[in-house]
């Protein structure tokens, strides 16, 4: 029986690995007047996805998640094979978190002997992460498309630890008209400011210790930006501040928040950097408010 919205009464999630059932059950609750939130991700959840499905239950009458790790958004070279899988402790993750159904697909449920499609998004998928990982975003851009298929919620949330991949998937939605609404949320941080990622158990103690550098840097964009510097200056700033820690720098960059392009004021900005960490690539942003009050507001919950 379906719980009321906000109910606190633990459910055990049904773990699916068929496409068909899964759609099959979310298009019921959703004709019987249930609204369903989606979580899609590739599973080693730690607390920000779990925020995400805390924000899916508050909003929604049912949550539905998705674990899969999708081989095509990972480059050759790439972490694809060591990437964390552990089902046992991500339903661990979820319990008690209201989630109904979880969706767990084989890779060649999504990907079957002589699949040839791929969705490629051009525009803001281009640069940073587009330019650093060549097919990451028509992997993303793809299997995003076809989960939200199989689960056809009426919203998904994404974390803003991902900038530029809430962007793309909003592109995304608006551009093949997919009838889903995005919510973006605010990213969870450690106590020390490192964004909570599924790769930083791959950092070692020392390169963890380095890597609250790019939280460092994007608070430092924060007061310079305060400050009145131009982008292109807190940028430069923002590298010599990971550079003083030892981080090689893919990119460290203020652009508008919407467009990835160039920042124009009075729009809100995004400060993006990435950095390695021996064979550790982590990401991380901060929003950089508009500098004139009456700019336009786009409306971010965060
Ligand atoms: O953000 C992620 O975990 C993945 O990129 C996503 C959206 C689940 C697609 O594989």
């Amino acid at each position: 029986m379906a719980l009321p919205r906000g109910a606190t009464k633990e459910i055990e999630p049904r773990v699916i690995a068929d496409p068909e059932v899964v759609r099959g059950e979310i298009l019921a609750a959703r004709q019987a007047g249930r609204r369903v939130g989606f979580v899609p991700t590739m599973g080693s959840l730690h607390a920000g996805h779990v925020s995400l499905v805390d924000r899916a239950a508050d909003a929604c009458d049912e949550v539905a998640v998705s674990i899969f790790v999708n081989p095509t958004q990972f480059g050759p070279g790439e972490d694809f094979e060591r990437y964390p899988r552990d089902l046992t402790a991500d339903l661990a993750m979820l319990a008690g978190q209201n989630v109904r159904w979880v969706y767990a697909p084989a890779a060649e449920t999504i990907y079957p002997l002589g699949h040839a499609t791929r969705i490629v998004v051009d525009g803001p998928a281009r640069r940073f992460e587009g330019e650093a990982r060549r097919s990451h975003f028509s992997g993303v851009a793809t299997v995003v498309c076809r989960l939200f298929h199989d689960v056809p919620a009426d919203v998904a949330y994404f974390g803003a630890k991902d900038w530029q991949q809430t962007i793309v998937v909003k592109r995304l939605v608006a551009d093949l008209g997919l009838p889903i609404e995005i919510i973006v949320c605010p990213t969870v941080r450690e106590p020390d400011g490192l964004a909570m990622s599924s790769r930083n158990v791959y950092l070692t103690v020392a390169e963890r210790q380095q890597a609250v550098g790019l939280s460092e840097s994007l608070r430092l964009a924060e007061v310079l930006w305060e400050d009145g510097l131009s982008p292109e200056e807190v940028a430069n700033d923002m590298k010599k501040h990971l550079r003083s820690r030892g981080i090689a720098v893919d990119y460290a960059a203020v652009v508008d928040a919407e467009t990835l392009g160039p920042a124009v004021d009075p729009a809100p900005a995004v400060a993006l950097v990435a950095g390695r960490f021996g064979t550790t690539r982590l990401i991380d942003n901060c929003l950089l408010p508009g500098r004139d009050d009456q700019g336009p507001s786009i409306g971010w919950d965060l």
